[in-house]
C-alpha cells in the first residue's frame, strides 16, 4: 500500500491550492500549556460557569419507535463519559473535532470504506455543506473548473461560484441498469481528451470532480465499482481530484420485486442479512478505497443516519488536504458544536452498548451498534420505497403509460418522468419547451395536493440538459408514515393524469 508522509503530500498536492488559500496565514498569540503549570493564558471559561449539571439522551430502538426497550440513555456530566465528560465538549475544543467522535470516524472509515493508501485522517465539519464549502475554498481561484454530474445538489454549484470558479456538467446515464448508472465516462473521457477544442475550451482543465456518487442528488443513480476505476483512472491521467459527497451511501435499496412488493431484504425473519453482508454486498465502496494517489476527498454526514440539526460531519482526505480545511476552521467556524458531537458519541457508545459482550474493544462495539442502527434506518427507507413503487405502479395514470419511474438504487429520493407521445417527440423544438412544460406539470401536481421538485432546477446547466430534464424529484424521507406516502402517489397519479388532459385540449 502506497505511503505518503506530510512532506511528501504537500509538496504532491500544494500545486491544487487556491491562491487565497496558499497566501493564509495562522497566526496564533498563545501556546498549549506546558508542564505542571496553572493555565492562565486561554480565555475559556472554567466548566464550572456551565449552567449545566447534566444531560440525558433517551434512545430510541428503531426509527419512528419509543424509548429503546432494554432503556437506552446517554448519560453526559461534568465526568462522564470519561473520554468526553460535559466539561471537555462544552468547552472551546480542537477545531478537527474531539479525538474520541474522530477515532470513531477513522475506524468507522478504515471498516467500511479503507483509504488504498497510508497518510489519511478525517476531520469533523458542520455537516457537509459546510465541510464542502470549505473544500472548494481550499482548491478554487476564478480560474479553476470543476466538473459535476448534470444534475446535482445545486448548493455545490454556489461553494464553487463563490470562489470564482465555474462548474462544468458531466453528462449522466439515468439507467436502470445499476452497470450503466450515473457519469457518462465515455462522454467524460472525450470531453477531457478534447478538452482544447470542446466547448469548455475558454477555461482551465479540470482541478476536481464533484461527485455524488450513490443515491445521488436528484437520480437516485449509483456508480458501479468499474465505473468509479475507470473514472479514478481519468482523474489520474488528467490530474484532477475527486471529490466525493456521500450522504445517501448507507441507503442501499434492494432491487425491488414486482411480484412481492413489500419484500423487504432489511427486515426478513430469518436474518440472513449480516451487518457484514451488508457492508460488504450492499454498500458501493468510496472512491477512497482505490486511492492510491491521496487524490479523493470523501465527506460522510450524520445529517441524514442521525440529525441534520446537529451540523455534524466528517471529511476524509489526505493529511495535508485535511489540515487546509481545519485552518479555515480555525478562522471562521472553531469547532463543530461540542453538545452535537457529545450526543453523536454518547449516543453511538450506548447503541454499542448492546454488543459490548461481543468485543473486547469498546470501538468495534460501537461500530456495530451504530451499523445495525443504520441498517435499521435502510430498511426503513426501503419499506417507503417499496410503498411507493407499489402505489405508484398501482396508478391508473401509470397504467396508462403516462409517467416512467426511474428507479433508484440507494438514497432518499424518486425520480418520475412523463411519458411523451410520439407526436411529441416528433417534434424538432419539443425539448426547448421542456421547462414551460414542467412548470405546467407543476402546476396540476401542486393542484392536486403534493409537491415536488422539477429536475432542471437541479441542472448544472439547463440548455445542455434540456434532453433529460424532464423528470420530478420526489422524496420518501419526509411523510409521517406509510399512508402519507399512498396519499402521496395517489396525487402524484392525479397530477399526471391532469396534466396530459389538460395538454390534449
Ligand atoms: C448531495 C448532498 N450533499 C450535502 C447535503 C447536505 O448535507 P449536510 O446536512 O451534512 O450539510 C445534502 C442534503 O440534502 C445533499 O443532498
Amino acid at each position: 500500500m502506497p505511503e505518503f508522509d506530510f512532506e511528501s503530500l504537500k509538496s504532491r498536492y500544494s500545486r491544487f491550492l487556491s491562491k487565497r488559500d496558499c497566501s493564509k496565514t495562522l497566526i496564533k498569540f498563545w501556546d498549549a500549556p506546558q508542564g505542571d503549570v496553572i493555565e492562565m493564558a486561554g480565555g475559556m471559561p472554567n466548566a464550572g460557569f456551565f449552567p449545566v449539571d447534566s444531560i440525558d439522551v433517551h434512545v430510541c430502538d428503531k426509527p419512528f419507535g419509543q424509548r429503546s426497550e432494554d432503556g437506552l440513555v446517554a448519560h453526559m456530566d461534568r465526568n462522564e463519559p470519561s473520554d468526553m465528560p460535559l466539561s471537555t465538549s462544552l468547552q472551546y475544543t480542537n477545531t478537527e473535532g474531539m479525538e474520541p467522535l474522530l477515532k470513531f470516524a477513522r475506524n468507522l472509515t478504515q471498516k467500511i470504506h479503507p483509504p488504498a493508501y497510508d497518510g489519511w485522517d478525517a476531520c469533523l465539519v458542520m455537516g457537509s455543506s459546510d465541510g464542502l464549502y470549505k473544500v472548494f475554498e481550499v482548491l478554487c481561484d476564478e480560474d479553476s473548473t470543476v466538473m459535476m454530474e448534470e444534475f446535482t445538489f445545486t448548493p455545490v454549484i454556489s461553494s464553487v461560484k463563490i470562489q470564482g470558479g465555474h462548474v462544468v456538467p458531466v453528462k449522466m446515464q439515468l439507467s436502470a441498469d445499476p452497470k450503466m448508472q450515473g457519469i457518462d465516462v465515455g462522454l467524460m473521457e472525450e470531453m477531457l481528451d478534447n478538452w482544447h477544442v470542446g466547448p469548455y475550451k475558454h477555461l482551465n482543465k479540470p482541478k476536481a470532480l464533484y461527485t455524488v456518487a450513490t443515491g445521488q442528488n436528484p437520480t437516485g443513480m449509483t456508480l458501479s465499482a468499474e465505473k468509479r476505476k475507470q473514472i479514478y483512472r481519468l482523474a489520474q491521467k488528467h490530474d484532477f481530484l475527486i471529490v466525493e459527497d456521500d450522504p445517501y451511501g448507507y441507503l442501499f435499496f434492494p432491487p425491488y420485486d414486482a411480484e412481492n412488493p413489500l419484500k423487504n431484504a432489511y427486515w426478513e425473519q430469518d436474518s440472513s442479512l449480516t451487518p457484514q453482508k451488508y457492508i460488504d454486498e450492499f454498500l458501493v465502496k468510496s472512491f477512497v478505497t482505490i486511492d492510491t494517489d491521496a487524490r479523493v476527498i470523501r465527506l460522510e454526514t450524520f445529517s441524514k443516519m442521525f440529525a441534520p440539526g446537529l451540523r455534524l460531519s466528517f471529511v476524509v482526505a489526505n493529511k495535508f488536504f485535511t489540515e487546509r480545511v481545519v485552518n479555515i476552521g480555525e478562522v471562521s467556524t472553531r469547532a463543530p458544536s461540542g453538545v452535537s458531537q457529545a450526543v453523536v458519541y454518547t449516543v453511538i457508545r450506548e447503541l454499542g452498548k448492546r454488543h459490548a459482550a461481543e468485543y473486547e474493544n469498546p470501538i468495534d462495539a460501537m461500530f456495530a451498534g451504530w451499523v445495525e442502527w443504520l441498517m435499521k434506518v435502510a430498511g426503513t427507507y426501503t419499506q417507503r420505497r417499496n410503498i411507493a413503487f407499489k402505489s405508484l405502479y398501482e396508478t391508473e395514470s401509470y397504467k396508462q403509460g403516462l409517467f416512467k419511474v426511474m428507479e433508484p438504487s440507494a438514497g432518499m429520493f424518486i425520480d418520475l418522468k412523463p411519458v411523451w407521445s410520439q407526436e411529441d417527440l416528433a417534434k424538432a423544438d419539443h425539448f426547448d419547451h421542456i421547462m414551460e412544460e414542467m412548470d405546467q406539470l407543476n402546476a396540476c401536481l401542486i393542484k392536486s395536493g403534493v409537491q415536488v421538485v422539477l429536475g432542471y432546477r437541479m441542472a448544472v446547466d439547463r440548455e445542455a440538459s434540456k434532453d433529460t430534464c424532464d423528470f420530478i424529484r420526489v422524496t420518501i424521507a419526509y411523510a409521517k408514515d406509510d399512508e402519507q406516502i399512498v396519499e402521496a402517489c395517489h396525487r402524484i397519479g392525479a397530477g399526471f393524469s391532469q396534466f396530459f388532459a389538460q395538454r390534449q385540449k
